[in-house]
């Protein structure tokens, strides 16, 4: 267990907060999803109750180390402003510049000070930091970004998973770095899911590469009673048991790793559960995200797949037979989406699991839902409110439920 927020003196303290406001931008610089700034409120609000003076760090895309407007996180600053009611001060440029620090330094109780996108400076993922000169430019910026700030506070989930200067090297240089209040949520949600679940246990993993979520299965298959693989990832699996796929998507170098997760599965009494019929098309338009005039789309008998047709999404049966097991499940974590739900067509089987789940949920199970593409299936379907846990984390939450240590997390202090 981790220290928290509410185990230290943050009175009248200046407090540097490391959230991650990497959210979706349109053309227009617009903020299409706002959650993970949302999602950093109890953090920022009982600092301010505190009258800590805030100043919040974060990266936005991948501008790797070069200073990219587009990705300033001034239009994130704006709307953090408007959310609480208060004006926000920002520093374009460096997030480290005189400017920065002067600002860092003159911030009075009650204020917040957001500095531009720490990933403008090379130092912060220190992606070529491989001599020792590298590493310890690293140290160099993350002392830096520790001399603006008395205490540090880790509220970024979705990046505690990078070993960057921000999230691991920042430690060495300031006296307590602890977790906030939304790291303690995610890690009490996932946590309690993964070694201490209210069984009946399922996992739903979808997504497009079995490769992806390997270590995710086998971790799993220690931990729950079922799982259901859904999603192109599910091809794999059918091709290795020799069922007929058509041009449906596959790792065809996977298949042996497949079979073995199957019998791992067996010999651990898990129930695998895999697609028993199909929605296929002869043809997908990916970019257009549409179905095209001239396109066959039919729903198998069984889980064959014929000639000249993939599979889109799970049919009518299989939603069916995974329903029997998402209504008895206690706990529910899942993990991708079972069909390309991107195209209204065919976003049926995905739209009616997350209902399901929604479902469970109201009769007491918990359900944590991760990954960006199952976030934006549940909000599809409608029911985002009526999840018990959605992480803010997608390849963080993965690296958890892979079972790996989090670096962001492992240098925080320890509760005694
Ligand atoms: C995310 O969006 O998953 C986090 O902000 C981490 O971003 P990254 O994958 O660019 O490191």
């Amino acid at each position: 267990m981790k220290k928290t927020l509410a185990d230290i003196d943050v009175k009248k303290k200046k407090v540097l907060v490391r959230v991650d406001y990497n959210v979706p931008l349109d053309a227009n610089l617009k903020i299409t999803d706002d959650k993970r700034i949302t999602a950093t409120l109890p953090t920022i609000k009982y600092l301010l109750e505190k009258n800590a003076a805030i100043v919040l760090m974060s990266h936005l895309g991948k501008p790797r180390g070069k200073v990219v407007p587009e990705m300033s996180l001034k239009p994130i600053a704006i709307r953090l402003g408007e959310i609480l009611g208060k004006s926000i001060k920002f520093i374009g440029g460096d997030c480290i510049s005189i400017e920065s620090k002067k600002a860092a330094k003159d911030l009075k109780l009650g204020q917040i000070l957001l500095l531009e996108n720490l990933r403008f400076r090379s130092e912060e993922e220190g992606k070529n930091a491989v001599s020792e000169k590298d590493k310890s430019l690293m140290d160099v910026f993350a002392k830096n970004l520790a001399s603006m700030g008395e205490v540090f506070i880790q509220d970024a989930f979705g990046t505690v998973h990078r070993s960057h200067a921000s999230t691991v090297n920042i430690v060495k240089y300031i006296k307590e770095a602890v977790a906030g209040f939304l790291v303690e949520k995610e890690l009490k949600f996932l946590r309690e899911a993964l070694d201490n679940p209210i069984r009946p246990f399922l996992a739903i993993l979808g997504g497009v590469k079995v490769s992806d979520k390997i270590n995710v299965i086998e971790n799993l298959l220690d931990k729950v009673d079922s799982i259901i693989i859904g999603g192109a990832m599910a091809y794999t699996f059918l091709k290795a048991q020799g069922v007929s796929i058509g041009m449906s998507l596959v790792e065809n170098d996977k298949l042996d790793l497949a079979l073995d997760l199957l019998k791992k599965a067996k010999e651990r009494k898990v129930n695998f559960l895999l697609i028993v019929d199909h929605v296929i098309a002869n043809k997908v338009d990916l970019v257009g995200k549409s179905v095209l005039l001239d396109t066959s789309v039919e729903t198998t008998i069984d889980e064959a797949i014929r000639d000249g047709f993939m599979g889109v999404d799970i049919g009518i049966k299989s939603i069916k037979k995974f329903a029997e097991v998402i209504k008895s499940a206690k706990t529910i974590v899942w993990n991708g989406p079972l069909g390309i739900f991107e195209i209204d067509e065919f976003s049926k089987g995905t739209v009616e699991i997350a209902k399901m789940i929604a479902d469970a949920t109201d009769e007491g199970a918990i359900s944590v839902v991760g990954g960006g593409d199952s976030i934006s299936a549940v909000k599809k379907a409608g029911i985002d409110k009526r999840i018990s846990h959605i992480s803010t984390g997608g390849g963080a939450s993965l690296e958890f439920l892979e079972g790996k240590d989090l670096p962001g997390i492992a240098v925080l202090i320890d509760k005694k």
